[in-house]
């Protein structure tokens, strides 16, 4: 029986590896962690990330195929394919800070591998990492081999979150690079093999290392790409008078665009998109290639604009201050169906409301309390300008509660922000949270879900990005 042992139980290991044992029932699948309380959590029924269908999965896998445990050694030293699944968060200190990949993680994890491992070994980048990585791993493993033989392979992973479990089940692409030599072919053969499961051939798509590396980065990179150039549009739509969601229909119709991932909103979140672009910036920067460096750049600079723009507009209607005010903050994760709140846009216009003494009343379905208390709590890193994160005051927490419901954080608010796009949101009863609020009462969609024309019947003032705005707000000084 084929072994697979994953290094890494988080939002990628986790559910890729269920997926995995699900659909190969003759290969036995064990993820590890260092963490006791994950891995803990994943034997439970209590699963450690939120992620629609992925309880299914997992209650029919555990304990047959599927297993999850902290004896690192004992599963590594087993197993025939190795899939290292570590964070590989931005350096936060020391050379290329705020940009680079910090590589500790993985550099114990193979470490780890060269010291427990008995027998050949196939060793798999999950992780997102740095072009080239692999020939540094590559390094480890050999010079403490002991005589066992290692085939470095690139399987980076394209799933959502939010949608992880659709996407495992029938991803665009499975990519897998590796070396173009014999003993190199077969590996990637042998981690083909695992995937021919379920993923049609003409969907797996092998490479040499390098390009599958980096086509992750580039990925990522063209996907933010997108939503900057959309969040570019939706400020002068507000300038002119278009309205994005034509404008990005229209765009989208053209078949060489396509429809996909062309929504304004208040700006990209998650763990990857920021990481990965920073990361390639700085690969860039190391290649000499300044001016591609700051072409990509710019994609985090419009993204930061459109957080800050969006603060803007509601100070300014708010005739310039929120000081004192109470703000219901609606939805706290970076999207929807996730409860992962990793760079969340949230945490910024959270912050500059903060930082002009607004008062914050937040619901999220399924952030808890702790988890945005200490999100708010750290300073934002600089990243032209690094220093080590700091907690914030704690008189700027207090002006932060969490609640459990939409109408208890909109009762007596000024105004109301929309930070994520959870269905329930569109069909809450507006009607009953305008009556509960201070007038004139105010709701800032950042995520385009409600109808503006609807609010303004009831009574509200709406601002919703991109879109024309409302007579009150054309009114109020331009934002920068
Ligand atoms: P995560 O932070 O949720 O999980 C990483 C896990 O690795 C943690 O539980 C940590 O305790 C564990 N770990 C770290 N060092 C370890 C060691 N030496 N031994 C055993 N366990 C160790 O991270 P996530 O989101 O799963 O991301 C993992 C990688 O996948 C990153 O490189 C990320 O860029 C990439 N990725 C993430 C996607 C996402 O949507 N979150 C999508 C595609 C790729």
């Amino acid at each position: 029986m084929v072994k697979i042992c994953c290094i890494g139980a988080g939002y990628v290991g986790g559910p890729t590896m269920a997926v995995i044992a699900l659909k190969c029932p003759s290969i036995e699948v064990a993820v590890v962690d260092i963490s006791v309380a994950r891995i803990n959590a994943w034997n439970s029924d209590q699963l450690p990330i939120y992620e629609p269908g992925l309880d299914e999965v997992v209650k029919q896998c555990r304990g047959k195929n599927l297993f999850f445990s902290t004896d690192i050694e004992k599963h590594v030293s087993e197993a025939d394919i190795i899939f290292v699944s570590v964070n590989t968060p931005t350096k936060t200190q020391g050379l290329g800070a705020g940009k680079a990949a910090d590589l500790t993680y993985w550099e114990s994890a193979a470490r780890m591998i060269a010291d427990v491992s008995k027998s050949n070994k196939i060793v798999v980048e999950k992780s997102t990492v740095p072009v080239r990585t692999a020939e540094a791993i590559e390094k480890i493993l050999t010079h403490n081999s002991k005589g066992i033989k290692y085939q470095i392979l690139s399987n980076p992973e394209f799933l959502a979150e939010g949608t992880a479990i659709q996407d495992l089940f029938n991803p665009d692409r499975v990519l897998i690079g590796g070396r173009e030599t014999p003993e190199g072919q077969k590996a990637i053969q042998a981690l083909k093999d695992v995937y021919a499961h379920w993923v049609p051939e003409d969907r797996i798509i092998c490479t040499n290392l390098w390009s599958a590396e980096l086509s992750k980065l580039a990925a990522n990179a063209f996907l933010a790409q997108r939503i900057s150039s959309v969040n570019a549009m939706s400020a002068l739509c507000e300038a002119t008078g278009a309205d994005v969601s034509q404008v990005s229909h229209a765009v989208g119709k053209d078949s060489r665009i396509g429809p996909k991932f062309l929504n304004a909103s208040v700006g990209f979140g998650g763990s990857c998109f920021q990481k990965d672009i920073l990361n390639l910036v700085y690969i860039c920067e190391c290649n000499g290639l300044t001016e591609v460096a700051s072409y990509w750049k710019q994609v985090i600079k419009v993204n930061d604009y459109q957080k800050n723009r969006f603060v803007n507009r509601i100070v300014s209607s708010m005739f310039n201050t929120v000081s004192g005010k109470k703000i219901a903050v609606l939805g706290f994760a970076f999207k929807k169906d996730t409860g992962d709140t990793r760079e969340t846009p949230a945490i910024d216009v959270c912050k500059g409301l903060l930082g002009d003494k607004a008062r914050l009343s937040i619901y999220d379905p399924q952030v808890t309390d702790d988890q945005i208390q200490r999100d708010l709590s750290m300073n934002k890193f600089d990243w032209d300008h690094p220093v080590h994160l700091q907690p914030m005051s704690p008189t700027t927490v207090k002006q932060v509660s969490v609640v459990w419901d939409a109408y208890e954080a909109t009762k007596d608010a000024h105004g109301l922000c929309i930070l994520t796009e959870w269905d329930e949101f569109k069909t809450l009863d507006y009607q009953r949270i305008f009556d509960n609020m201070q007038k004139p009462a105010f709701v800032f969609d950042g995520r385009s879900i409600v109808n503006p024309e609807k609010l303004r019947e009831i009574g509200f003032i709406v601002y919703s990005i991109g879109k024309p705005l409302d007579p009150w707000l054309r009114d109020m000084p331009a934002v920068a």
